[in-house]
This record gives structure tokens, sequence and C-alpha cells, in this order.
């Protein structure tokens, strides 16, 4: 069977990326398996768990949707560069401290969604975190631990301002 390929140019976490892809391979695929960046995960690979989630262009998007080939030009964020830049460390923090992961599956995940809350709404209510989170599916924690990490963080960043 013949396999299309495409070359393609983009950033990765401020790195720049030239790659030669399979043309129908996602991008979360692209991450993990050519570039070893393996935070982002691979769950239902339909667009349900936001497993992948990850940034293109500044925007959340689930990375097992979009193709390697569409990202040609774009800037991408994967969790590896999102924490490293220091944007998550209170995040990351208060998921330590109130045991809101277990296997750590879905935290990448939650991580960037949550962050992608706060750049919506500074100030949300437990209500508006819950549903805002309610795309990531956990198979662990039962949720709980999770909003109380998130509006943790809200009050704190509210806290600072
Ligand atoms: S693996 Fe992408 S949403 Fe589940
Ligand atoms: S901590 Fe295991 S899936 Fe959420």
């Amino acid at each position: 069977m013949r396999v299309h390929t495409q070359d393609i140019a983009l950033t990765v976490n401020g790195e720049t990326v030239r790659h030669t892809v399979d043309a129908r391979k996602s991008l979360v695929d692209f991450v993990r398996d050519d570039l070893f960046l393996t935070g982002s995960h691979v769950g239902c690979e339909h667009g349900v768990c936001g497993a992948c989630t990850m940034r293109v262009n500044g925007v959340t998007v689930r990375g097992c949707l979009m193709l390697a080939a569409q990202c040609d030009g774009a800037r991408v964020e994967t969790i590896e560069g999102v924490s490293d830049s220091g944007e998550l460390s209170d995040l990351q923090r208060a998921f330590e401290q109130r045991n809101a992961l277990q296997c750590g599956f879905c935290t990448p995940g939650m991580l960037l969604t949550a962050q992608e809350l706060f750049a919506g709404n500074g100030a949300p209510t437990r209500e508006q975190i819950r549903e805002y989170l309610s795309g990531n599916y956990c198979r662990c924690t039962g949720y709980h631990a999770i909003v109380d990490a998130v509006e943790t963080v809200a009050k704190q960043r509210n806290a600072q301002k």
C-alpha cells in the first residue's frame, strides 16, 4: 500500500521542527512517536476523553482529532512545554496537594483544560469548573479532588490580583 507523506515545519514548545509525516498521522501520535513527547496521552482516539489535549496556535485542541500535516506552520505546545514554562506550577502543586491524580493518565489534559478555563474566566465557580472539565475523563479520582484543586487555584490567583 502506498503511504502518502508530507513535509511539515512547525514549532513545538518553542523549537523549530521539520519532519516528514504520514499524511494520516494524528498530531498526538506525531508528538509522541516522532518527537518522543509522551506527556500527551492517547485514550479514546475519538475526541471524547481529553487525554490528548494540547495547544495549537494558543488554542486548546484534541491532538487525536488533528492531523500532524494540518499543523504545518503552526505553533504547537504540549504539556511538557507548558509545564516547563512555569505557567501551570500552581495548578500542578494543587493537584499534588489535593490528591487530584492517581494514575496520572488524565492529568496533562486536565491541567491544560483548567488553564484554558482560567484564560476565559478568571473567577470560575465550582459548578463552572465541573462543567468545563466535563469533557476530560478521569477513571480514577471521582473528579471531586480535581475540582477541589482547580477551585483552590482559582481562589489563590484571584487573591493575588
Ligand atoms: S485520545 Fe483524544 S480525546 Fe481521547
Ligand atoms: S488519575 Fe487516572 S485517569 Fe485520572
